[in-house]
């Protein structure tokens, strides 16, 4: 899929700009503060109806103007859709698809599918567990609507077991009553786990193959599940009812669950040694885009469709090679970079920005 054209009125420092853009790679080149951020979000406002960098709506809307459209023509396998969404001041949104609002957000999802990619994803590997589940949990929703229903349910029922664990006087009280919960969280535990574990199972190879490519062949990164993990959900969930019980005491002197799919991570290792103790930067940083730049193929299986890709600033964190490599894998689907500075002006349609307005040279 890709956008064919992009028309922004009153969003951010926008007037009014019409743009378009070819189907393969987009090179937006600007000063610091001149826009291309806010053209990327206007982009990923369209995929999944809310703003990458905040939760207000209003704000994208130009501060001296009281409403905002973004509107673009999305060009699929299956024809050409029109995706468009109104913002106003007193804080309703509209979003159209082919001139027809659509009832629920949810319609639009998988309409246009974009991988949005900035600097801070560099850090992916490095950071706190937290953001690698947030990688697996983003991903695998995006898929399966199911899990994204486990997921909450999951929350639900451990923020209950959390209560009790602070609520019980004594042990004594809690053993009576925390094996109904146990059992329920262990439940919906073992389905998030299985369905993790397929995932990473799925994206393993192809990002050992980015990896390789990105690291010309001299290192073999492995990731995998790192939690509770077995053949199937009955194997999971016995181990995780066990678990549950064995730090039974543990919990109630902590007051939280301390263990589950809340805790767990991915392990990720490099030649067999574990890439977050022993990496350097740069390998770590290479890890990392090669986890991102693995959910295209993974978006492309699924859908059919390659998704677009927007590459947000994240040139001037990387090596000269890496770099090379990097637009080398953004000339083969449609692709938006954003940088200060290009290297590469025979690569793809370059656009200047300066202070909302966009050009193409
Ligand atoms: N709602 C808004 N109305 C007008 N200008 C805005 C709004 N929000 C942000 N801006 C301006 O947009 C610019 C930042 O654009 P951005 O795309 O983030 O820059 P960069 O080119 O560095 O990526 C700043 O000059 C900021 O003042
Ligand atoms: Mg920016």
């Amino acid at each position: 899929m890709y956008v064919e054209e992009l028309e922004l009125i009153n969003f951010r420092n926008y007037e009014h700009q019409k743009i378009n853009f070819n189907n393969k790679l987009n090179v937006i080149v600007g000063k610091n503060a001149q826009g291309k951020t806010n053209l990327i979000e206007a982009i990923f406002l369209l995929a999944i109806g809310r703003s990458p960098r905040t939760t207000k709506d209003k704000e994208m809307i130009n501060w001296d103007k009281d409403r905002a459209i973004v509107k673009m023509k999305l060009v699929k396998n299956s024809g050409s859709k029109t995706l468009e969404i109104r913002l106003n001041k007193t804080g309703t949104k509209t979003i159209l698809i082919n001139g027809l609002p659509i009832r629920r957000i949810s319609e639009l999802i998988s309409v246009l599918n974009v991988i949005y990619f900035f600097p801070e994803d560099l850090k992916l590997i490095k950071e706190a567990p937290q953001d690698r589940r947030r990688f697996m949990d983003v991903d695998i929703s995006q898929a399966s609507r199911n899990y994204f229903f486990l997921l909450q349910t999951y929350e639900k029922v451990l923020m209950q077991r959390n209560k009790l664990l602070k609520n019980s006087s004594t042990m004594e009280v809690l053993k009576q009553t925390v094996g109904i919960w146990n059992e329920q969280l262990a439940d919906v535990a073992s389905k998030i786990i299985i369905s993790r574990i397929k995932f990473l199972n799925k994206l393993a190879p192809i990002v050992q193959k980015c990896h390789a490519y990105l690291s010309d062949d001299n290192e073999k990164l492995d990731i995998s599940y790192q939690g509770v993990v077995g053949k199937n959900t009955e194997e999971i969930k016995n181990i995780l009812i066990e678990k549950l019980q064995q730090n039974l005491q543990k919990d109630f002197e902590l007051g939280y669950t301390s263990v589950g799919p809340h805790r767990d991570d991915i392990k990720i290792t490099l030649n067999g040694v574990d890439i977050r103790s022993f990496g350097s930067q740069g390998q770590q940083r290479t890890a990392s885009l090669s986890l991102k730049l693995a959910e295209i193929q993974i978006f492309e299986e699924e859908t059919k469709e390659k998704p677009i890709l927007l590459l947000d600033d994240v040139l001037s964190e990387l090596d000269p090679d890496r770099q090379r490599k990097l637009i080398n894998i953004a000339t083969k689907q449609q692709s938006f970079l954003t940088c200060t500075d290009y290297p590469f002006d025979t690569v793809g349609d370059i656009y200047n920005i300066k202070d909302g307005n966009c050009i193409k040279s």
